[in-house]
């Protein structure tokens, strides 16, 4: 297991102590990529905190101070070893002890956190997951995020908590957050595509969809129909590293069905960019089968900006192969790589 990313990335964690089943580094990554990827300070709470990783990759990537609780000596021993070699003990504190008691006192000290992971052992008792779910609200800072892992969905949640859901392989991940009154859960967008390679337009619509949403999912399409030259998760790189500086948007490969993505990752629409007349009739059709499959998950268009109404991933793809310019027509921050990439063959 490694740090995934920000100022600890790379450093190796020390082996697993008996009896902790830590997250995977893949789901870890998906967890902070839904999250956003980097923060700007803020305290992290880890909690269940086995080998202290998604404290420790939360202090990676910017966050100020993170807490972890644990109550095994040995995971204890481990989070401090890891935080050693992160070089990251200084801005930590460990606690040794049972998470609930641990909370209680953090509330009545009066803490609040912009971040709280917590990976309970699956086989848990709910009472203890209801127990920690209840407190969330108490825990959060305004604006902040909570992240819980569980072996299926968590069911009800406890009111002041909103959420949503999505799963990776058997793992659960529910993203959490205050609610202020009768505020209403989080609205999720999917942005969905071949994004071969993703272009200027699409940066816009992802842009203008990430205002318009809480959260947006930008989906690459793994089963595209074009044999394209690089593969989904090379794409969905690059549509990451255009996005990064927008902290609600979140990329991920999809295979199957849209809707069921959709669903997946509890977004209640598409967003699909509409150029000039030609996209309309095959996005017509698309939208009306995929109302038919899922009649709750809405399809909306943005028009596209009339700079970018001429633009589209196939006459990238055909300037760089004749090795012409691509400069405007693709983010400046891939320019290189989609020119080296589509360039000749
Ligand atoms: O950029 P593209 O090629 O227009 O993107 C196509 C994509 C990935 C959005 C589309 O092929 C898709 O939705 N694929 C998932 C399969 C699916 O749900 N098909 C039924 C919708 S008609």
């Amino acid at each position: 297991m490694r740090i995934v990313s920000g100022t600890a990335r790379g450093i190796r964690l020390a082996a697993v102590p008996e009896g902790v089943r830590p997250t995977s580094d893949r789901v870890r990554e998906a967890i902070f990529n839904a999250l956003g990827q980097f923060f700007d300070g803020g305290e992290a709470l880890d909690l269940y905190a086995g080998t202290g990783a998604l404290g420790i990759e939360a202090l990676s990537r910017g966050c100020d101070r993170a807490v972890f609780v644990e109550k095994s000596g040995s995971a204890v021993r481990a989070i401090r070893e890891n935080l050693g070699r992160a070089r990251l003990a200084e801005r930590a504190e460990v606690v040794r002890g049972e998470v609930l008691p641990a909370l209680d006192r953090l509330v009545g000290e009066g803490r609040r956190f912009r971040l709280i992971l917590a990976d309970p052992p699956y086989k848990m008792a709910g009472e203890e997951v209801g127990g920690l779910l209840v407190r969330l609200p108490d825990l959060l800072a305004p604006g902040g995020r909570a992240v819980v892992e569980s072996g299926g969905l968590l069911g009800e949640l406890p009111e002041g908590l909103a959420g949503s859901a999505r799963s990776y392989g058997g793992t659960v991940v529910t993203f959490l957050e205050r609610t202020e009154g009768d505020a209403k859960a989080m609205r999720v967008a999917i942005c969905p595509g071949s994004f071969d390679p993703v272009t200027s337009g699409h940066l816009d619509v992802i842009t203008r969809a990430s205002v318009l949403f809480d959260h947006v999912v930008v989906a690459v399409g793994k089963n595209a129909k074009k044999g394209p030259k690089l593969s989904a998760e090379d794409r969905a790189r690059l549509v990451e590293k255009v996005a990064k500086p927008l902290p609600n948007v979140s990329v991920e490969v999809m295979e199957g069905l849209l809707v069921e993505f959709a669903r997946e990752q509890g977004a209640e629409a598409v967003v699909k960019g509409l150029r000039a007349g030609s996209d309309f009739e095959s996005e017509f059709q698309q939208a009306q089968l995929n109302k038919m499959l899922s009649p709750s998950i809405e399809t909306v268009f943005i028009m596209a900006a009339p700079e970018h109404s001429f633009l589209s991933s196939s006459a990238v793809r055909e300037i760089a192969s004749f090795g012409g310019s691509v400069r405007g027509l693709v983010p400046d921050e891939i320019l290189e790589t989609v020119q080296a990439v589509y360039s000749g063959g």
